[in-house]
């Protein structure tokens, strides 16, 4: 047969036939067969323990150290601790088991996993674009924790040369006006943080980071305690502890709780996909719920911890637990310009709280350059610097909102305060309650009990029950009472 009549036997036509029918074929089971094995496309955690690291290292950062003691100076102390332990049980610990277990199951950027899931399960694409803003929530969210971690990273260096030693209350509160109120200091520690999120990003999440976190964390958690040892010998400490853990509900409101609720999403890292991401890359074998206990109890622990180092100090000197976002950086520095070896100290802690800052930030991009490796074929590199400068772009609002606009406000808040606001109370509390949503009431009762594979079955009811109804129940009563439309004062 010559080539030309190839085309026209009736073998070759069949084979064509079968082609065409085994591709539509394809098509039509191929996802579901590709479900039995799905990978990430972006590699795996080496182990469980490496998960736990990475995790906890997202969790862990500038929420506990910075954030968290500044808004429970703000909010009254006791009571609003209260409320941000109680969401941290009743909402932070099941959603983050909710979301490794979307992640793990669809194994790709959050994006791509919702619409892969809903699929799966019959469900509307619409639910994809619960990835969506979860990128938009990630991006926002980071344009401004980059600038704070750099002051943290403007402090190593005050730290180390020494201008702490013996300083003054006055003295510290005027080392912090003027970094704040230069845009051009502010701007370049800016940029070095984001440079140095985008390297680690682009290396990818088996690249730089596992190494940094299995020594840093551990470390930053002994420093803490040695920090806490300090705060014994400031002779305010059971003030400090009385101001932490004795609820007065008098001094909490409805907007005070619903930021209390807002910061066991943002400390846990939950609400957007970071945790999602993270989840997309574990192993097969790993017990969701015992992991996101022990992150959770790492987390708080980091968080109370920073807590009974910052507010005697507080009290000792004479200070002002409500003075804002620069509470820690007007605090620590007297406690390193008091202590023997302050320096030391100083230099050390401000270095940890940088790392601590530098693997949370690079889960906050994740989802973004996962979704633009996936599905634009971008590089991991290209899709860091894209992502990187759009960030960095964004950031400068918040620069500004502590110098040139701090006059420029809108509802009484600065473009900073509105930012944080929107992000941390209101975006990642509705992410989460559509998280919570998607895994008890839109995945199938079998797909989660696969994946969460918990041993105990009371231990799975409990989860079940605590998605389904508790915490969807309390995100919207918590939104309720803050617009006061429900039990308001
Ligand atoms: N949890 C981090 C902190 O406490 C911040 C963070 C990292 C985050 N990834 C996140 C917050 C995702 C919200 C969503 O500093």
């Amino acid at each position: 047969m010559r080539l030309r009549d190839l085309g026209k036997s009736p073998t070759i036509a069949r084979c064509w036939e079968f082609q065409v029918w085994y591709v539509y074929w394809l098509e039509q089971h191929g996802e579901s067969m590709a479900e039995e094995r799905r990978v990430s496309i972006h590699g795996q955690w080496s182990s469980r323990w490496i998960f736990i690291l990475a995790a906890t290292g997202s969790a862990v950062g500038l929420g506990n150290i910075w954030k968290f003691p500044y808004i429970t100076g703000e909010n009254g102390g006791g009571a609003f601790v209260l409320v941000y332990l109680a969401c941290i049980a009743v909402i932070g610990i099941p959603i983050m088991m909710a979301e490794v277990m979307i992640g793990r199951r669809g194994r790709q950027s959050p994006i791509n996993t919702m619409r892969t899931l809903a699929k799966e399960e019959g469900r509307h694409p619409l639910w994809q674009y619960l990835g969506w803003s979860g990128v938009l929530a990630g991006f926002l969210i980071l344009s401004y924790y980059s600038v704070i971690a750099g002051w943290a990273l403007a402090y190593v260096f005050r730290a180390a040369s020494g201008i702490f030693h013996g300083a003054s209350a006055d003295d510290v509160g005027g080392i912090f006006t003027e970094l704040v109120s230069s845009p051009e200091r502010l701007l370049a520690w800016h940029t070095l943080f984001m440079v140095m999120t985008m390297i680690v990003v682009s290396r990818g999440v088996r690249g730089g980071l596992e190494q940094a976190v299995r020594y840093l964390m551990p470390l930053l958690f002994i420093l803490l305690v040695v920090l806490v040892g300090y705060a014994m010998s400031t002779g305010a400490f059971l003030e400090g502890v009385k101001f932490l853990f004795a609820p007065d509900f008098s001094k909490i409101n409805a907007a005070g709780i619903l930021i209390a609720m807002g910061h066991a999403f943002f400390t846990l890292s939950l609400g957007m996909g970071a945790i999602m991401v993270y989840g997309s890359y574990i192993p097969e074998n790993v017990s969701i719920a015992q992991t996101s206990v022990i992150i959770a109890l790492a987390d708080t622990a980091v968080a109370l911890m920073a807590g009974m180092v910052i507010f005697p100090i507080v009290f000792a000197n004479g200070l002002q637990p409500g003075s804002g976002p620069g509470l820690i950086f007007q605090t620590l520095p007297l406690a390193f310009g008091q202590m023997p070896a302050g320096s030391f100290f100083g230099v050390l802690f401000f270095v940890l709280l940088v790392f601590a800052a530098w693997s949370s930030a690079i889960s906050l991009i994740e989802p973004a350059v996962a979704w633009l490796v996936e599905n634009h074929g971008f590089t991991r590199v290209a899709a860091s610097v894209w992502c990187g400068l759009a960030t960095w772009l964004m950031g400068l609002g918040t620069i500004f909102s502590f110098n040139i606009w701090s006059e420029i406000k809108l509802f009484g808040l600065t473009f900073f305060d509105l930012l944080d606001f929107l992000t941390a109370n209101i975006m990642l509390p509705a992410g989460g309650l559509f998280i919570a949503i998607f895994a008890a009431w839109i995945m199938s009762k079998k797909s989660s009990q696969d994946e969460l594979a918990m041993t105990v079955p009371i231990t799975y009811s409990l989860w079940r029950f605590l998605v389904r109804f508790v915490t969807p129940v309390a995100v919207i009563v918590v939104f309720l009472n803050a617009v006061g439309v429900i039990g308001s004062d």
